[in-house]
């Protein structure tokens, strides 16, 4: 269970934190964009840096940003934990993902809803992590597109086949009636916004995510 901070209140955002680990997440998941791979502008190595100073969960880094190769050790030097890099982008993919692993943080590749799984089953057999996006990148609050769903099966079936042992994760529009679906279909690492920092009792909330 991965809460993602862009749906949290970032007036607040110490609390939002302990609220999340408190309410049991396993991972923080931290959505960088640049305002180029997605029409919207986060945060940087700075504030990551300032996450994992002040928390030890495991920091969950998804990379919505043209140029992943170029700001890579600048997020390994912030703390990431697991840094996850979009096939889409401009960079030398596999090269990009070596480097990741080299400075033992865990390996994600990520693919937007219109990315077929092909583009990215030349490095599956070197990611720690696959991302199937459930919504179009960039902003939160979206509703998942059932057809995303067929991917994560494939990617299910794919690692079977090969003897592989990537987590697959789903992010966009989890709530816990499309967490079901997810999950079914093969995903185990669920990404939730708005569904978790938007719910009054965040625990239970997480609770029942996790109990689908
Ligand atoms: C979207 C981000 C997601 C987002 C999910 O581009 O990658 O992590 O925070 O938000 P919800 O769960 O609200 O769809
Ligand atoms: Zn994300």
């Amino acid at each position: 269970m991965a809460p993602s901070l862009l749906a949290a209140d970032w007036s607040r955002l110490p609390e939002e934190c302990s609220r999340a680990i408190r309410a049991g997440a396993d991972w923080l998941h931290c959505d960088v964009m640049d305002g180029h791979f997605v029409d919207n502008i986060t945060f940087g190595p700075q504030f990551v840096e300032c996450l994992s100073k002040t928390n030890d969960i495991f920091l969950d880094v998804h990379l919505m940003i043209e140029r992943p190769d170029h700001y890579l050790s600048r997020f390994i030097k912030a703390g990431a934990d697991g840094i996850t890099v979009h096939v889409e982008a401009a960079h030398d993919v596999g090269e990009t993902l070596r480097r990741i692993r080299a400075a033992r943080c865990q390996a994600g590749l990520a693919l937007r809803p219109e990315t077929a799984l092909a583009e990215v089953r030349p490095y599956l057999d070197q990611i720690d992590l696959l991302l199937v996006m459930t919504v179009v990148p960039g902003f939160g609050g979206q509703a998942l597109i059932p057809e995303t769903l067929e991917k994560v099966r494939e990617a299910r079936e794919y690692r079977e086949a090969h003897g592989l042992s990537y987590h697959i994760e789903v992010d966009g529009g989890i709530t816990q009636e499309t967490a079901a679906a997810a999950t079914a279909a093969g995903a185990n690492v669920l990404v939730a916004g708005s569904a978790l920092f938007g719910a009054a009792d965040m625990g239970a909330a997480l609770a029942a995510m996790r109990g689908v």
